[in-house]
């Protein structure tokens, strides 16, 4: 038995919020965003649309670029830090927006770490059970929902969006995942959250004029552990699948900032030039970002079959992981 992705898709706002604009809201300027992160614009979402909107929309594309209707599907996984509600998750929402009637939907909470999380489970699934053939594996994020507009540290980093891959369990020997691994670490749950809105800390008027409702960060800590992991987890799957660097057509990290993209590449040796980046123009989309890419990186034609790409990710929790595909 293999795994193919058979599909990909994308969707991101029409709305652009460029730096300059960000100029006008907070104390920051273009030089210090650019130089800092490389992101010049993100995109974000109107106050009508929600994360299932975002995850519908990209959804339909991967459906069309796989050639199947929304009823080839049985099983939805949503990773997301933005869900719709509560519950219903976000994954059912999504469902019932596409018509994929004969799907078991669940979202999973890994935050940045969501698409690849989300692509372990799916896969894990997959494998283990006959009735799941098909998958639509989606990282979607109104990412702009927990941002504090006037705090300069994190409203210039993030945007919204949404990524799918559509695999399928196929009867070749040949697999699109050669390996993952992924990581967890529970014990630096403050150096990135949202406090509040959930049982530990419910949003009560007292705690919403405090500003829980907002992510938060220690944006250096969390820039030096996310290079460590993401180079670890890489570390291990290449050695796993006896793949070197120099075999890798892309590395696809969690487009966080392409300062920590660029310390990944080097420690693992390989080029920039094979680094894929385009979060100069979506920012950080959380658990969208890798499937944004890879979205782009299959739809502007710039990977051929068996070609490897290198998937890594890192955010809260702390939460990181790796995959190597053979597209
Ligand atoms: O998605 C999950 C994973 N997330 C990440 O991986 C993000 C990791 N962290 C980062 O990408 C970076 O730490 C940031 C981009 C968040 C911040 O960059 P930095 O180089 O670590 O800057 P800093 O926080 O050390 O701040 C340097 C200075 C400070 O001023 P002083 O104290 O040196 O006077 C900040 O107050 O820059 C100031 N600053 C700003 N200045 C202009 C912070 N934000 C801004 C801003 N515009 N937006």
């Amino acid at each position: 038995m293999g795994i193919k992705i058979i599909g990909t898709g994308s969707y991101t706002p029409e709305r652009v919020l460029t730096n300059l604009d960000l100029e006008k809201m907070v104390d920051t300027n273009d030089e210090w965003i650019s130089t800092r992160t490389g992101i010049k614009e993100r995109r974000i979402a109107d106050e009508n649309t929600a994360t299932s909107d975002l995850a519908s929309r990209a959804c339909i594309e991967a459906l069309k670029s796989a050639n199947i209707t929304a009823e080839d599907i049985d099983l939805i996984i949503v990773g997301t830090a933005t869900a719709d509600k509560a519950f219903p998750s976000t994954a059912c929402l999504t469902q019932a927006k596409i018509g994929a009637k004969n799907a078991v939907c669940f979202d999973l909470s890994a935050a940045c770490s969501g698409f690849l999380y989300s692509l372990e489970v799916a896969e894990s699934m997959l494998a283990a059970k006959p009735q799941y053939k098909r998958a639509l594996v989606i990282g979607a994020e109104k990412f702009s929902s927990l941002v504090n507009w006037k705090d300069r540290n994190t409203c210039i980093l993030f945007g919204d969006g949404a990524g799918v891959v559509v695999i399928e369990k196929t009867d070749g020997e040949t697999s699109s995942i050669l390996a993952s691994h992924m990581g967890s670490n529970g014990d630096h749950e403050k150096l990135l959250q949202v406090p509040g809105g959930g049982t530990a800390l419910p949003i009560t008027k007292e705690n919403f004029d405090e500003g829980h409702q907002y992510v938060t960060m220690e944006g250096q800590e969390v820039f030096k552990k996310a290079v460590t992991a993401m180079v670890t987890s890489c570390k291990k799957v290449m050695e796993e699948s006896g793949i070197t660097a120099d075999q890798i057509k892309w590395l696809i990290p969690h487009q966080a900032n392409y300062r920590i993209l660029k310390a990944v590449a080097s420690r693992l040796k390989i080029s920039e030039d094979n680094v894929f980046m385009n979060l100069d123009k979506f920012g950080n989309t959380s658990a969208a970002s890798i499937g944004l890419a890879v979205d782009e990186m299959n739809k502007t034609g710039s990977v051929s079959e068996g070609d490897y790409v290198l998937l890594t990710a890192f955010g809260g929790g702390l939460t990181w992981g790796a995959t190597l595909l053979r597209w």
